[in-house]
């Protein structure tokens, strides 16, 4: 089957507001230690480029989940299958997630992490399609809003494909006629 993309956010977009996230947590968290906790595997390119962007003393770790279901849709059941290596209490965590969807993950990820008792945990996606929540969550640092379409590239996949892709493209598939 063919897929069809079409860029929705160039990589110059991306880089944009990659950076004005980072001048947001730099200011916040002035003068402090931060922990940059990514998504396995989605995160990973905006948390690279996310860290170069924050000019504080800051630590990375990374988690994994996985959330059952289509190759397009969640089903509603996290599971995690990777944890943290690093202790969190007393300590400022960043969550960063390539999108926000529903807000299942986000939600079973902040009670997970509540319980280490953080001294902050603030939550940063770079992507955020609000109509599609079934939770009541929305993240501290957002890159872009976007409609109710699948995207993939810039860590984003479609049945573990096009994370590599520079840009943010829509996708589809071409069913044909
Ligand atoms: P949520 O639990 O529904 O908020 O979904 C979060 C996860 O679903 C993200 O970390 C992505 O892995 C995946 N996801 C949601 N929307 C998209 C999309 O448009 N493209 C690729 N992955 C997506
Ligand atoms: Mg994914």
């Amino acid at each position: 089957m063919a897929h069809n993309m079409n860029v929705l956010i160039t990589r110059e977009q991306i880089a944009d507001g990659v950076a004005r996230i980072g001048q947001e947590i730099t200011r916040e968290f002035a003068g402090e230690t931060v922990i940059l906790l990514g998504v396995l595997k989605g995160a990973c390119l905006f948390l690279s480029d996310l860290a170069r962007q924050i000019e504080l003393d800051a630590t990375f770790d990374f988690i994994a989940v996985r959330s059952y279901g289509t190759k397009k849709e969640s089903a509603g059941e996290v599971q995690l299958i990777k944890d943290v290596t690093t202790p969190l209490e007393d300590k400022n965590v960043i969550l960063v997630e390539d999108i926000l969807d529903t807000g299942l993950t986000f939600t079973f990820l902040k009670k997970l992490l509540q319980a280490r008792k953080p001294r902050a945990l603030k939550f940063a996606a770079l992507l955020d399609k609000p109509s599609r929540r079934l939770m009541p969550v929305q993240a501290d640092y957002v890159g872009f809003q976007i409609p109710d379409q699948f995207v993939v590239g810039y860590g984003l996949d479609y049945a573990e494909r096009y994370r590599n892709l520079p840009d943010i493209c829509v996708f589809s598939e071409d069913k044909g006629k």
